[in-house]
């Protein structure tokens, strides 16, 4: 068996967020191609029109919206499982002087909202947590700018902040220790609000003048070629051509570490899209070596651990990660996920607090897997069942609907 093919991959996952957040904030009409098919970017588009943003699908793979003028929802705004929905989406109605409620399932009630209300309260923004879980409750406030330095590399804070000083009183300011995803600030620059940039400092004010519609064509998510790109880099032989995958320097790591680690990675072409980089990428597999990630690289691939995990099985060495805390706190906590399913498949593993090494290469068997019912651990070993000898099963492989419901037929058509 080999993996072999052209393939593209629907819009990236957090850009389709922001799109149609902030496609939102205008009057005009905006037309966004390509977004998010998974069920994340659905509880967003679900959210916003609660608050009467008008989104209506055209042919062609095409949304249109026509934002400006919010609404209190009358019902509860359901996140579901998304903590970019969450996050965001309570910064932007608190900018935008909403009373909401805001629930989500089961995992999102788990996580971690105190990085958000921590501070938007500073903002004086009127808002209430379960003791920094969910639900959220936000009411109209009359919020003012801050200075903020986070302690955590987070595009999700940081977009909240912004989106709440985008209707606060005075200046607001950003500061970061690692430059965390910038979708935010490319989409609010694309609509004409301008920001000020100095690296990892960000600072906003009230805009002056509406924002315009946004057109965009949004590039494919590369946190999902990234399970495409690992199945090539392992599978013997294989040979994958990614088209038009979102370049941004700040969500490339997984491609610069498979670089690191051997693997034959070819820039076939780039362009930009609305402010992004773009590229096509071809993928041969190769002999892989161990590499170490450290500190800074982390929020550049931090969705992708998953898959880097089930990849370092296959390096010669030890693979290490650390710094990676944050990973206990997303969909599961992923340290413990892929742990305990790659030890079941016979990997040579030591969990840390911070994450885990991994020494290779092993020879992988199939096991059932414990998916936690998170979409990137249900990808990632599928991807690992592919060198498996035996059979691989996952425990509920409708999870990866989260992300990209169109995963298991597009690996169906690069099996070969
Ligand atoms: C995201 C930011 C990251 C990432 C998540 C999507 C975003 O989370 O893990 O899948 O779209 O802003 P953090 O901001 O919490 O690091």
């Amino acid at each position: 068996m080999i993996v072999q093919g052209s393939i593209s991959f629907p819009g990236d996952k957090s850009i389709s967020h922001r799109a149609l957040m902030i496609a939102a904030l205008s009057s005009d009409t905006s037309r966004i191609k390509n977004l998010s098919d998974g069920k994340d970017v659905k509880s967003t588009e679900k959210c916003l029109k609660q608050c009467g943003i008008t989104i209506n699908n055209l042919p062609d793979e095409t949304i249109s919206l026509k934002g400006k003028t919010f609404i209190d929802p009358e019902d509860d705004l359901d996140c579901e499982n998304s903590g970019t929905t969450i996050r965001l989406l309570t910064g932007l109605l608190a900018g935008q002087k909403i009373n909401a409620r805001l629930i989500g399932d089961n995992s999102l009630s788990q996580r971690p909202m105190d990085r958000i209300v921590n501070p938007l309260s500073k903002m004086r923004l009127s808002i209430k947590s379960n003791s920094g879980k969910l639900p959220i409750s936000i009411e109209n406030s009359n919020i003012r700018g801050i200075d903020y330095r986070s302690n955590i590399s987070s595009a999700q804070v940081k977009s909240a902040v912004l989106f709440c000083g985008l209707g606060a009183e005075g200046v607001t300011n950003y500061y970061e220790s690692v430059k965390s995803r910038d979708h935010t600030e490319i989409l609010l620059e694309t609509v004409g609000i301008k920001l000020n940039r100095d690296g990892n400092k960000v600072t906003v004010n009230r805009p002056t003048k509406s924002p315009t519609g946004l057109n965009i064509s949004i590039p494919g998510d590369p946190s999902t070629a990234a399970f495409f790109a690992g199945a090539a880099a392992i599978v013997s032989g294989s040979e994958l051509i990614l088209n038009n995958v979102l370049a941004n320097p700040t969500r490339f790591e997984f491609f610069n570490s498979l670089k690191r680690m051997g693997a034959g990675l070819e820039f076939i072409s780039s362009w930009n899209e609305t402010g992004e980089e773009v590229k096509n990428i071809k993928i041969n597999y190769s002999t892989l070596q161990a590499i170490k990630i450290d500190k800074d690289q982390i929020p550049g691939l931090i969705d992708e651990i998953p898959i880097l995990s089930i990849i370092a099985t296959q390096a010669v060495g030890k693979t290490e990660i650390r710094d990676a805390k944050e990973l206990r706190v997303k969909e599961s906590d992923r340290i413990r996920s892929i742990m305990i399913n790659l030890k079941n498949m016979g990997a040579s593993v030591e969990e840390y607090d911070d994450g885990f090494s991994i020494n290779g290469p092993t020879r992988l068997k199939g096991a059932r897997i414990r998916t936690y019912n998170d979409h990137r651990i249900a990808m990632a070993f599928t991807i690992a069942g592919l060198i498996a000898d035996g059979k691989t099963e996952l425990d509920n492989a409708k999870c990866v609907d989260i992300s990209f419901p169109g995963f298991f037929k597009l690996l169906e058509s690069i099996v070969k």
